[in-house]
């Protein structure tokens, strides 16, 4: 009996996970090939966690976290609803797009001012960086940047013999379709190869592009272009032809075959990303301590609940509708 519940409470956290927990997991590892030494202390003295797997262990934990009662305000912080017109037109609008309960970019930007304030306790520091290791990798995922039928969330498909639905096999079924298992030793393999790719390989001359702009003193704008960097995806491989070609026949192995370099190349991006995104960071936070900071810089205003950073609230799109009635969960 209990080892029974045990197994289904593991089956529902792995299929709840957006890019499911060997997405979010690779994405931490390759984080942690690429960050400073002095940003990986940084990191392991606030997670308390000095394992080589310091950001792999909280990578899927926001997932955990908005499933769960006290945790459901959290849950639209995971995507942003762009109302565009896919595959004919893809954009992201922050004052369409971000709900009024906050959106991936909002989440960004207010736990990038979180993690660096003095002024909120250390285990609200750990959540803010948490949260972060979790959202930089959901906002390359392009149907985290899509309203279209809920993000994809509502258009059946069949992969590989399984009923899903569209969404679900970008976060998971074709990262695992790659890489044969979602176990924390298949996350630091993959990110082993991606970061092997990102040094010598293919993504050698377009690592700079990832991270081109970076700026976390502005981390909307930064976290809007990433954004709109996946979503651009949603019209060119997500869904070429649009949605309903999707909905008849297995889309393994010939859809699954032109998506998977895409998946890959999303995955690494956001690791690296991240990495650079937390040296920013952490270089700053060093520099703050030296200086003994007095004034009140636009961080620690921000930080306090960052309620300034979201649209003016307005009436519910018929998008915002349907993404309410669901929780703002993903379906699997
Ligand atoms: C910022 O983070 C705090 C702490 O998690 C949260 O209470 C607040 O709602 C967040 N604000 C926004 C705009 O996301």
């Amino acid at each position: 009996m209990r080892s029974s519940i045990v197994l289904f409470g593991l089956a529902a956290v792995h299929g709840a996970n957006a890019w499911g927990t060997l997405g979010h997991e690779t994405v931490a590892y390759i984080a942690q090939n690429f960050v400073a030494s002095s940003t990986a202390s940084w990191a392991q003295n606030i997670l308390g966690d000095t394992s080589d797997s310091y950001l792999a262990n909280v990578a899927t934990w926001a997932d955990t976290f908005r499933y769960t009662t006290a945790g459901k305000w959290s849950a639209p912080f995971h995507f942003i609803d762009a109302e565009d017109n896919p595959p004919s037109s893809c954009s992201i609008d922050y004052d369409r797009d971000c709900g009024a309960g906050g959106c991936v970019v909002s989440a960004i930007t207010n736990y990038t001012a979180r993690v660096q304030s003095t002024k909120i306790s250390s285990s609200e520091v750990a959540t803010a960086l948490k949260f972060i290791v979790h959202f930089v990798g959901d906002i390359t995922q392009p149907l985290h940047d899509e309203a279209y039928e809920v993000g994809g969330n509502d258009v059946d498909v069949t992969f590989d013999g399984t009923s899903t639905n569209l969404h679900h096999i970008w976060d998971t079924n074709m990262p695992e379709e790659l890489r044969g298992g979602y176990q924390l030793s298949d996350a630091k393999s993959w990110a082993a190869d991606l970061t092997t790719m990102i040094n010598t390989g293919s993504y050698k001359s377009q690592k700079a592009a990832w991270i081109s702009g970076l700026d976390i003193s502005n981390a909307k704008k930064t976290s809007l272009a990433w954004a709109a960097d996946a979503n651009a995806y949603v019209c060119s491989v997500v869904m070429p032809n649009g949605a309903t070609t999707l909905e008849s026949g297995d889309l393994y192995p010939t859809y699954y075959n032109n998506a998977i370099p895409t998946v890959e190349l999303q995955i690494a991006k956001a690791g690296y990303r991240l990495a650079k995104w937390l040296d920013a960071i952490a270089a700053k936070s060093a520099k703050k301590r030296d200086v003994d900071l007095e004034d009140e810089d636009e961080d620690e205003v921000v930080a306090t609940n960052g309620m300034s950073l979201l649209p003016l609230p307005r009436q519910l799109s018929d998008a915002q509708l349907r993404r309410a009635a669901i929780g703002y969960g993903c379906k699997h």
